[in-house]
């Protein structure tokens, strides 16, 4: 918004305004229109002042008082070991980066041949943007590097001023992160020469979110994803200041998941060799994100939708591919562990002693899964012969605790999907976050037990939805019946719908705190490497400002699609620059015409 004055001044001169396309929106700012140029001997100082002793202690380390750290600009600078210092620094070297290295130069965001109006005047006096002075008021706990939601504190303040001095204030490594983002979004490349500037100046913004989940669950088991398809996704998170990466790790269709104590789950289970995950992949896919304050947990999904573990062990599976498969699971293949065998004990005491120490160092988390389990399964397994829940349940509670324990026994806070309280009964202690899928009844009646959820209702968050059907048709009662082959969540949720939902609509203030936030879902039926990218982008990014910003404004009014859409339609052109095949939201025309200041695409009431 501008200021009324600035408003005014800019009616008179007829000068349009560019749009001050920063997303996620911050809570809140101001910022007026001189420009500032930005050169690559900017001076960048961290912690000139006493950096404040937290309340959270650091076990035997002393305080140590930060003073005046220059940080200059290194290209492509990765930090060895994460010491804040050296996360902020890898931080300002991909900010900066960024900016000299992407030639965003926004001609596709105005009119045909118009993007002089928006540009300095190259002949012009130059202001220059001369300090960036960044301070971290808090040392980061160990916690701060694996959060559990709330851990840590991720707001940050930017200020620019009109004769270039900027300060950026967090309160962790991770707020100055995401107001190095923010800055980023405040720059343009000239057209007409290797300038960099912004419009903005003086600019000053307050910012925090308001969920401290959010994520993004990509399944790595349907088809799978190269390590650098992952890390790709972890930097769209970051500029998207998303920061939990949920990876379905395992289904029944693949286990990709190499473990040294038996490597034989990957070895028969995963699709060919080289589609598989070594511990130090996973290591490099955490540590990256931990760089990026993206928490990267794993998912193992059980008891149901783990048939690929029969292809090395058929001894602890029961309806493994079993037919017709909608009589034993949701999809084939089918495959679950028996409920009522000490086997599987062993083999969860090996699997959990050799993964989750190797994740520990990285997260908080360890997704236990549990959605789906068809009953039917147990009528097949030789030692229960039976699908009767009165039989079934007590089993059920039994493994899940001992899953359960096995997690927090490494020092973990497990997660589980929702059936597991709601369908089976299980109890949980209330550590136990709860991913609810089903919807918003889910949510309130979870809330209402007193567990913490976070949110990806299918009818808002799948990002897999409406892309037709990936099951075959017989000629005949099949394809009559199935006949226009849509799958099962349609029609596709676009951004517009992701970015209507907000999971603590109709819940009590004292049911909403349990809300942690959420995570859109990419369930890889369908999607492979070649498409991720236009899949998740800029959907995620929906998501990402419905849960950074909220689904409403600081009067409480409902974010405005016309109002989002030019900044989401250059935060997708921003992520186009730096290599991502985000889709388009929009035709061309409409990104371009009126300045892209949303109205000129707007559909009013007929
Ligand atoms: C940002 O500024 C506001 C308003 O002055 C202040 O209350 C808040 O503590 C500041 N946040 C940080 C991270 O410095
Ligand atoms: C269990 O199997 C029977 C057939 O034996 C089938 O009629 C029923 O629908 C199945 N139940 C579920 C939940 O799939
Ligand atoms: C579970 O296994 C135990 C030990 O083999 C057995 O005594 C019990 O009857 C089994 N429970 C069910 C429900 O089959
Ligand atoms: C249990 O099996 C019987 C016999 O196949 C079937 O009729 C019933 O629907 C099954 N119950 C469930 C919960 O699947
Ligand atoms: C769970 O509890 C509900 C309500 O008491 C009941 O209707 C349902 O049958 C129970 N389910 C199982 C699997 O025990
Ligand atoms: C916000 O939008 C939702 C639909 O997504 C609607 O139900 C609600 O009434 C709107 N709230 C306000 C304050 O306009
Ligand atoms: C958008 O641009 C058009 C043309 O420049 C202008 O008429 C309209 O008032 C602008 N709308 C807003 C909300 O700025």
């Amino acid at each position: 918004m501008l200021p009324p004055a600035l408003a005014l001044v800019a009616l008179v001169l007829g000068v349009v305004q560019p749009v001050f396309g920063l997303w996620p929106a911050p809570q809140s700012y101001s910022k007026g229109s001189s420009f500032l140029y930005l050169h690559h001997n900017i001076e960048i100082t961290y912690n000139d002042e006493p950096v404040r002793w937290s309340s959270c202690p650091v076990r035997g380390s002393a305080p140590r008082i930060l003073t005046s750290q220059q940080l200059p600009y290194t290209w492509g600078y990765t930090p060895r070991f994460p010491s804040s210092k050296e996360l902020v620094q890898a931080g300002v070297s991909r900010a900066l980066g960024s900016i000299f290295s992407d030639g965003f130069v926004p001609w596709m965001l105005r009119k045909r041949g118009q993007l002089y109006k928006f540009e300095p005047d190259l002949h012009q006096g130059q202001k220059w943007l001369q300090k960036l002075d960044i301070i971290q008021t808090t040392h980061d706990k160990p916690c701060t590097f694996k959060p559990l939601a709330g851990e840590v504190d991720e707001a940050y303040n930017l200020t620019i001023s009109a004769d270039g001095k900027a300060k950026l204030r967090a309160v962790s490594y991770v707020g100055v992160l995401h107001g190095l983002e923010t800055f980023t979004q405040l720059f343009f490349q000239h057209s007409q020469g290797p300038f960099w500037y912004t419009p903005f100046a003086p600019v000053s913004i307050q910012d925090y979110p308001k969920f401290p989940h959010r994520g993004v669950l990509l399944d790595t088991s349907r088809h799978w994803f190269s390590v650098d398809d992952l890390k790709r996704t972890i930097d769209a998170m970051a500029w998207n200041k998303l920061n939990r990466l949920h990876v379905h790790a395992t289904d029944s269709q693949s286990w990709p998941l190499v473990i040294p104590s038996m490597p034989e789950l990957a070895r028969k289970g995963a699709y060919s060799p080289d589609q598989t995950y070594s511990p130090d992949d996973i290591r490099e896919i955490q540590q990256y994100g931990q760089h990026r304050g993206v928490e990267v947990y794993l998912e193992i999904d059980m008891p149901g939708h783990i048939g690929s573990v029969a292809e090395s062990h058929p001894e602890l599976i029961v309806a493994y591919d079993a037919q017709p498969y909608y009589w034993w699971c949701a999809q084939p293949p089918c495959g679950a562990f028996k409920l009522n065998n000490t086997k599987v004990d062993t083999f969860l005491d090996r699997l959990f002693a050799d993964l989750l120490p190797r994740v520990a160092p990285y997260t908080a988390y360890h997704h236990t899964g549990g959605d789906e389990l068809n009953a039917n399964d147990s009528m097949l397994d030789e030692g229960i012969r039976s699908n009767d829940s009165a039989v079934l349940q007590p089993l059920l509670q039994k493994f899940i605790d001992g899953v359960h324990s096995r997690v927090r026994k490494a020092g973990l806070t497990p997660l589980t999907w929702e059936e597991i309280p709601l369908d089976w009964n299980v109890t949980m202690g209330k550590d136990v976050v709860v991913q609810t899928w089903l919807g918003a009844d889910s949510v309130k009646t979870l809330t209402g037990m007193g567990h913490k959820i976070i949110d990806s209702d299918y009818n808002y968050w799948y990002l897999d939805c409406g892309r037709g059907q990936w099951l075959t048709f017989g000629n005949g009662e099949a394809f009559d019946s199935f006949f226009p082959f849509n799958d099962w969540c349609g029609p596709t949720k676009s951004w517009e719908l992701i970015y209507s939902h907000d999971p603590t609509t109709d819940l009590t203030p004292d049911e909403a705190k349990l809300v942690l936030g959420g995570e859109v879902a990419v369930w890889t039926e369908t999607i492979d490497p070649q498409t991720l990218d236009s899949i998740i982008w800029p959907r995620a990014s929906a998501a990402g400002e419905a849960l950074w910003s909220g689904r409403t404004d600081l009067s409480g009014a409902n974010r405005s699609l016309v109002e989002a859409a030019p900044r989401l339609v250059e935060m997708r052109e921003r992520m186009v620059v730096k290599g991502i095949r985000a889709a388009a939201i929009t035709q061309q025309w409409c990104s371009m015409a009126d300045n892209n200041n949303g109205t000129a695409c707007e559909q009013r009431v007929m």
